[in-house]
């Protein structure tokens, strides 16, 4: 460790899995030493592997030069002791999604780093604000929410709790878009920014799927081909895991309170009880086995469906777009940058609106809403309000 002990910036992670492995590499090929610690001997022998095979590939590729290659291995340090951490000016956490673990962690961090090291989470659902309050010092605490593969998705949400101090939150996103990340600042709320607003894409599919008013296939042939998002709802979520995005928007939806527009799916809990994950266990709303041609022959080509499919999804996806900014989680710039950058939707969803057209956005809701009798389709008052400019 002594060699790496005079350079100015040295990063550390905690958590060599997959987040932090990906952190890692990214903050190292920006030129930062970093040092990353975990509790589990095979998983840092593991990340050593992910990291080496990673820039490989980018040397294969032309990326970089095999010396740049071990340049940037040269600055990663693999530790089983904590300790190891007391020179770091940044600490980013990336262990087990578990309360009572990150906090039993966070407050022995603070007995090993310097009194100025910004400590930070990276959190996918958990609240900063409570991770911060069990702290001895919560002002230098964050959250740094970076999206997987890190790597190579350039957003990072940088929220901030209640206790974060002035200027820590602004001081760590300097230093993360050194290594050439795009941040988007948010509140410490439920799912922050991409977490929220990408709730509708899931739950208003499954809710189309689950009232038979059309089959999987035929939902997401229309959200890749009308929509342009690169998969369609189902085939995203038997990617992500069906374990990780139903505890996701459980979540979400418990966290604001049991709001009836983040209600989770019975559909997709079956699956989950099921042990039906997806890609990960060969079946999920799709089957491995089956091929892709006969999911291709379910397809129902009728405009008058397609229409109906896009429309709720995309006016639902809005409606949460502008409910974000109306309660001032991220401004209007940021969360265009976030549903573009995190998730790789084709526009922005403001600027998406606004070509649609508000006004037609708020009648589809109003539709719905008279339909269902139901506040999950309430209209955010700021899109009342973009509809009358
Ligand atoms: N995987 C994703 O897509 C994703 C995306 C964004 C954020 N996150 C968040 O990042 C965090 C890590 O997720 P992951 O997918 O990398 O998990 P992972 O299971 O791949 O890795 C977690 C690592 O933490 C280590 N660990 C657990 N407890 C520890 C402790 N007390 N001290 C030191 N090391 C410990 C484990 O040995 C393991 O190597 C979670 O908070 C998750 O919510 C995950």
């Amino acid at each position: 460790m002594s060699e790496i002990m005079n350079t100015q910036q040295i990063t550390g992670i905690v958590g060599a899995g997959t987040m932090g492995s990906g952190i890692a590499l990214t903050a190292a090929a920006s030129g930062e030493s970093v040092i990353v610690f975990d509790s589990v001997d095979t998983a840092l022998q593991r990340s050593d592997v992910m990291i080496k095979s990673t820039l490989k590939q980018w040397v294969e590729k032309s990326k970089i030069t095999s010396e740049q290659s071990d340049e940037i291995f040269k600055k990663v340090h693999f530790t089983s002791d904590l300790n190891d951490l007391s020179s770091c000016t940044l600490v980013i956490e990336a262990i087990t999604e578990q309360i009572q673990i990150k906090s039993d962690l966070f407050k022995k961090l603070e007995d090993v780093v310097a009194a100025e090291t910004i400590l930070a989470t990276n959190t996918s659902s958990l609240s900063i604000t409570l991770l911060a309050s069990g702290l001895k010092c919560p002002g230098r605490f964050l959250g740094l929410h970076f999206f997987n593969p890190a790597h190579i998705m350039p957003l990072v949400e940088v929220v901030s709790a209640i206790q974060t101090q002035t200027g820590i939150a602004e001081s760590a996103r300097r230093r993360v878009e050194t290594w050439k990340k795009i941040c988007v600042n948010a509140k410490d709320t439920p799912g922050f920014i991409v977490n929220k607003v990408a709730r509708p894409y899931y739950s208003e599919a499954l809710r189309i799927f689950e009232e038979n008013l059309a089959n999987i296939p035929t939902i997401d042939f229309v959200m890749t081909t009308v929509g342009g998002f690169k998969m369609g709802p189902f085939q995203l979520m038997d990617f992500i895991g069906h374990d990780v995005n139903f505890t996701v928007t459980e979540t979400v939806w418990k966290s604001f309170f049991y709001d009836s527009r983040y209600r989770p799916s019975l559909a997709q809990q079956k699956l989950v009880e099921a042990g039906f994950l997806g890609k990960k266990s060969g079946r999920g709303f799709y089957d491995s086995q089956i091929s892709a041609s006969t999911y291709e022959s379910q397809i129902n080509h009728t405009k008058d469906l397609h229409i109906m499919i896009f429309n709720r999804i995309f006016a639902m996806l809005v409606n949460e777009a502008a409910d974000t900014v109306y309660r001032t989680i991220c401004s209007r710039e940021d969360l265009e940058l976030a549903v573009t950058k995190g998730v790789n939707y084709p526009n922005g969803l403001f600027e998406w609106g606004e070509v649609f057209g508000y006004g037609k956005i708020i009648d589809i809701l109003d539709t719905l809403q008279e339909r269902y009798r139901e506040e999950r389709y309430r209209v955010c008052p700021l899109l009342r309000d973009l509809a009358k400019v």
